[in-house]
């Protein structure tokens, strides 16, 4: 059952104090626009990241004044909290989410709007959840891996079931302009990644401006940027400045004892049947 940091709405697990079952509601009125560009993930799987690279690739000379730091520049669209008007917004707004399908906007299926989803191995996406846990304050703090890794297979989480969040987007993928992208691909040629976002972005960029954008997306110098590196999160949120941890493939390696990865291997074959993604574990 979930945690009192957590409720549930039409089947999906939110974090208390985030948004509200109105507010979702409302997202069934929002209006979208051609021009909107939305990144879609399950919490833990490169939000941020890639967030940052679309940034990049829409940012023009004005951005840097009137938006201070990525979030602002593309907020998330569930979280209510002082968000501004967003039919105000000069195009292309651009918004990141979490959310499943069904409770996004209506008007995307019409392939109105542009969606980036990025998926990560579930291991790895575990781990990293679990250490997200331990130092975000809206969150149960887990007892332990063990503990987490129950409730993250239940999908007791924020975000639900990782399966679910998967197998919805893929199935549905038909309705959307949509391009799938890996962390894993992330990590192993960011470069070929930065592409693929840019040319479905439609946006021609030069070779330097690419390899500008690639520079500015290591993990190294995401790490030290302030505008990226979600530092600028108060502090009474974040009990240890962590949003980039790692940034690895194949940490799970360090975390799930042999027995944990049986069970895991387990359902993911159950769960992921018949579904063709190809997933990097180490
Ligand atoms: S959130 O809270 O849902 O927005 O988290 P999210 O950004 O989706 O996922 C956090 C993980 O992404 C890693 N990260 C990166 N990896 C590689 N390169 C870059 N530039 C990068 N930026 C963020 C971050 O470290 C988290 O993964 P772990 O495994 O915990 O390190």
């Amino acid at each position: 059952s979930l945690n009192n940091y957590l409720f549930k709405y039409k089947g999906y697990v939110f974090a208390k104090g985030e948004t509200t079952g109105e507010y979702i509601d409302s997202l069934q009125h929002f209006e979208i626009r051609d021009s909107d560009i939305f990144l879609v993930t399950y919490p833990k799987s490169g939000t941020i990241w890639t967030q940052n690279i679309i940034n990049l690739i829409c940012e023009d000379a004005t951005d840097q004044t009137k938006f201070p730091n990525n979030l602002e520049k593309m907020p998330w669209l569930e979280y209510r909290e002082g968000r501004p008007d967003y039919s105000l917004r000069p195009s292309p707004r651009l918004f990141a989410t979490h959310l499943t399908p069904t409770l996004m906007p209506p008007g995307l299926r019409d392939k109105r709007g542009k969606i980036v989803y990025v998926l990560r191995n579930p291991k790895d996406n575990a781990v990293s959840y679990y250490h997200f846990s331990l130092v975000w304050a809206k969150l149960e703090t887990p007892k332990s891996f063990e503990d987490f890794l129950q409730q993250y297979l239940a999908g007791n989480v924020g975000g639900s079931s990782w399966f679910d969040h998967v197998r919805e987007w893929y199935s549905k993928r038909d309705q959307y302009s949509i391009l799938f992208l890996s962390y894993e691909d992330m990590v192993m040629d960011l470069r070929t990644a930065v592409e693929k976002i840019c040319k479905f972005l439609e946006k021609n960029l030069d070779d330097a401006a690419i390899a500008h954008i690639v520079e500015k997306a290591t993990f190294r110098n995401m790490k030290k940027d302030p505008r990226a590196n979600y530092e600028f999160i108060p502090g009474d949120l974040l009990l240890k400045p962590q949003f980039m941890r790692k940034g690895t493939v194949g940490d799970w390696k360090n975390t799930f004892t042999v027995a944990q990865n049986e069970m895991f291997d387990q359902i993911f074959e159950e769960r992921m049947k018949n579904v063709p993604l190809h997933f990097i574990w180490d």
